[in-house]
């Protein structure tokens, strides 16, 4: 738990805010049991921004998204590339952005493109390398192996889109890849396209690849966001989606417009009444005659130390939101 300590501050320091750094430190070091940061960070709406889009990126500042991914792949045509990274540069040099995670996809780095991606990512050190359709266990250990040689720091992380048939296949040997890979990332436009899938409400087709996504990256401890939905004026649409990806296991949603950013933080974010409840469970394992008990009996309800640690990172997980919330 102590090795954790650099890492979480370095999280923390990067949003700029020294109160959660510490407040941090704190809850963890005191009272949360056996949890990993990236089960605690929030992860409910990931919005993606064209990096060759002025004017989108200005208004990143100002939303309450958990995280960005400056795009620099697909929303970037091929004679714009340079322009978007000029952007980030740019970007990156002011200000830091508060309490976000940044994210920067990059192009394969079997395209023209890809290489000097990586350059700029190196030098301007964002929180995550997104690395688009990913297939192979190689193609995570490239980009891990760049990143090492140019020292970038080890908690610079990368991020996979599984969005192939072949990666929805390998799912599982990629999550295992490199300790860097901390998140995978749903691309249903793109599988989608490669497999002939229609796009229907319900997703009844795509549910057994996308449970399999998220087994895959569980197994091996990592975060697994769901796709984008492309329809952003459909609200009603993409409350469904939300509920039914927090249902099967996803942390958060990709999202392409800033509209979308409220519905999945609400789906995705701690509901207020599981945080009562977990904050009851976590008082009843602290009572002395609980001390040494593995399970106890909460108002007619068993309750297991299994529920303790879940419960912890659902607090842990709120006050974190709350002191960002605060510090905005
Ligand atoms: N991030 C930040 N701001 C965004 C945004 C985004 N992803 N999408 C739209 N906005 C801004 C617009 O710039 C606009 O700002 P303004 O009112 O100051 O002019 C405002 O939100 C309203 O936008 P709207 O007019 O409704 O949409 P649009 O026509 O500008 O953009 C899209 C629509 C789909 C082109 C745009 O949302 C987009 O590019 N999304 C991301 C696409 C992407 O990243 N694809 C790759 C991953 S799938
Ligand atoms: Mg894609």
């Amino acid at each position: 738990m102590w090795a954790l300590a650099p890492f979480l501050a370095r999280g923390f320091a990067q949003c700029g805010i020294a109160e959660i750094s510490k407040d941090w430190q704190k809850v963890v070091m005191t009272s949360l049991t056996d949890i990993n940061f990236s089960s605690v960070r929030p992860r409910r709406s990931v919005l993606s921004v064209p990096a060759g889009n002025h004017r989108a990126l200005e208004k990143v500042r100002n939303l309450d998204c958990d995280a960005v991914i400056f795009d620099l792949e697909d929303s970037v045509a091929p004679e714009k590339k340079a322009e978007a990274r000029e952007n980030l540069r740019g970007l990156f040099k002011e200000k830091p952005l508060q309490g976000v995670e940044r994210i920067v996809r990059i192009n394969a780095l079997e395209t023209e493109f890809g290489r000097a991606d990586m350059d700029l990512a190196v030098e301007i050190s964002p929180d995550v390398v997104l690395i688009p359709k990913v297939e192979h266990v190689a193609e995570v250990q490239s980009v891990a192996d760049i990143l090492s040689e140019a020292g970038a720091p080890d908690d610079l992380a990368i991020w996979a889109m599984i969005e192939t048939p072949k990666g929805v296949l390998n799912a599982s040997v990629i999550a295992a890849a490199d300790e860097r890979l901390k998140c995978f990332v749903v691309g249903l436009n793109d599988l989608r396209k490669e497999t002939g899938v229609l796009s229907q409400p319900g997703r009844a087709y795509l549910v057994p690849w996308l449970m399999q996504i998220v087994l895959a990256g569980r197994a091996h401890g990592i975060d697994v966001i769901d796709s984008v939905f492309n329809d952003f004026r459909d609200t009603e649409a993409l409350e469904a989606e939300c509920r039914q990806g927090r249902a099967m296991g996803f942390s958060g949603k990709m999202l392409i417009h800033p509209t979308q950013i409220e519905l999945a933080n609400r789906h995705f974010g701690p509901d207020p009444k599981a945080v009562k409840d977990a904050e009851t469970i976590i008082a009843a394992f602290a009572e002395p005659e609980a001390r040494h008990l593995n399970v106890i009996n909460l108002n007619g309800r068993m309750v297991e130390r299994l529920h303790l640690a879940e419960a912890e990172k659902l607090v842990a997980k709120a006050k974190f939101l709350a002191e960002r919330k605060k510090s905005s």
